[in-house]
């Protein structure tokens, strides 16, 4: 018998991953998915990609394309019937150029690495408040579930002072952004797509609304400056503007959450990297790095085809999707050595995590920054934090991260 017949089906295993149970720990049957290859062909109409530098190579492919409206005519016929795909293929993450290059230059300069080192007191500021926030919930021994109270309540409060989102608003979008990234994930039927559908709808009326508020009365926040370039540059419809603000509300709260989240578990579960990165506020680069590879905030990205191709020696199609499965590339033992192996200091650590090529993440540089600072913070202000329960994760596939980070602070 040769190996291929001892391992499970490629589709048999897609299917135990989108269980329940292969949501809450994928990493093994990424392992079953990397024993066909690096590259995983289900018969001409999907490839997987499980390799690092299959991922790394197919995010900057111009020939491979993020889903846009076009693409997802192919891939979801009956999307233009949900609000949540018809908002989501306006913004720069589901564009294709010229659409993406338009957009992404409107927004870019907003983030540059300038912008985000003049925002570090601001985050310093923030930081200290959501620690100061915890220790007060925490006080007298209560338990305290940092994932509303700590990772979304500070990710929420830095892109909300940007946004200029009065603060009163943004404890109310948890359950909105949470909706929103379900659309996210692969689904069966269309009505999977409804509480993301309503949670869209209801953002987009929150973002019209602030626009008008900014254009008669601005302030010195993102929204503010966006849109008066948006009505003296006329480079981008009213529509766009609104679509992306949502983007980078949700972009920013939802993975950011989740990498804080990840990061303070992970320190809870090795004391001697906690130590470290207690002790010397340049080790948290690297636990934050490490994070990103181990316990990535994203684990999968889609792209399709734009016309036939040979890929890593593989024939693939006009139109077939390509899924890059960048929590599996992120532990290639071709790339990493002991992959499995928590290591912050683990030299020459690239995570596919913010993507690369064209859509690298515009918020990576904000993204560090902001973890950076606040976990040491966290772990330095509560050097007695312990799991008060089992900590759960997110029934989620692509957004990895935790439902539930119960602990105590003393
Ligand atoms: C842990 C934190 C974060 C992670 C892991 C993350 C991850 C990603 C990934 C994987 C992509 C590209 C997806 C693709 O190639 O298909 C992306 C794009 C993007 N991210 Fe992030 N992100 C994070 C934080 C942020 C923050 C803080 C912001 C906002 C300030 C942000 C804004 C964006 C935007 C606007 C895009 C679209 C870029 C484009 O299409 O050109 N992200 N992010």
């Amino acid at each position: 018998m040769s190996q291929t017949d001892t391992l499970a089906d490629p589709l048999d295993i897609m299917g135990r991953l989108l269980t329940p149970e292969g949501k809450q720990n994928p990493y093994p049957l990424y392992e079953e998915m990397r024993a066909h290859g690096s590259l995983v062909d289900i018969g001409g109409a999907h490839l997987f990609a499980t390799g690092y530098a299959e991922c790394a190579r197919a995010l900057r492919e111009p020939d491979l394309l993020s889903t846009d409206g076009a693409v997802q005519d192919g891939k979801m016929p009956g999307w233009r019937e949900h609000a949540s795909w018809r908002w989501l293929t306006k913004n720069m993450l589901f564009s294709n150029d010229p659409d993406h290059e338009r957009l992404r230059r409107f927004f870019s300069g907003a983030f540059s690495a300038r912008s985000v080192a003049n925002w570090r007191p601001m985050v310093d500021r923030l930081a200290e408040d959501a620690v100061q926030h915890v220790a007060e919930l925490g006080a007298g021994g209560r338990p305290v579930d940092l994932v509303p109270e700590f990772s979304f309540r500070f990710a929420t409060a830095v892109i909300g002072e940007l946004l200029g989102i009065p603060e009163k608003d943004q404890a109310g979008m948890r359950g909105i952004i949470g909706d929103i990234t379900t659309a996210l994930d692969p689904i069966g039927d269309l009505a999977e797509l409804e509480p993301g559908d309503a949670a869209m709808e209801q953002l987009a009326e929150y973002f019209y609304e602030l626009v008008a508020q900014r254009r008669t009365a601005p302030g010195p926040d993102l929204t503010s400056a966006f849109v008066r370039a948006r009505d003296t540059g006329g480079e981008l419809t009213e529509e766009d503007l609104v679509a992306n603000l949502m983007l980078l509300l949700v972009a920013a709260a939802e993975a950011p959450q989740d990498l804080l989240s990840n990061m303070v578990r992970l320190a809870l579960e090795h004391p001697e990297h906690a130590d470290r990165l207690r002790a010397n506020p340049r080790s948290a680069a690297g636990f934050v790095d490490e994070t990103l590879r181990f316990e990535p905030a994203v684990q999968a990205l889609n792209r399709v085809a734009a016309r036939d191709m040979w890929y890593f020696g593989v024939r693939v199609a006009e139109g077939t999707p390509v899924t890059l499965i960048i929590g599996a590339g992120n532990r290639d033992p071709r790339r990493f050595s002991d992959p499995g192996v928590f290591d912050p200091e683990r030299p020459d650590n690239q995570p596919l995590t913010f993507s690369a090529g064209a859509h690298y993440c515009l918020g990576a540089a904000l993204a560090r920054m902001s973890a950076e600072t606040v976990v040491p913070q966290l772990l330095r202000r509560l050097p007695e934090l312990t799991l008060a329960e089992p900590p759960t994760f997110r029934n989620q596939l692509v957004q990895r991260g935790h439902g539930r980070l119960p602990v105590r602070t003393a």
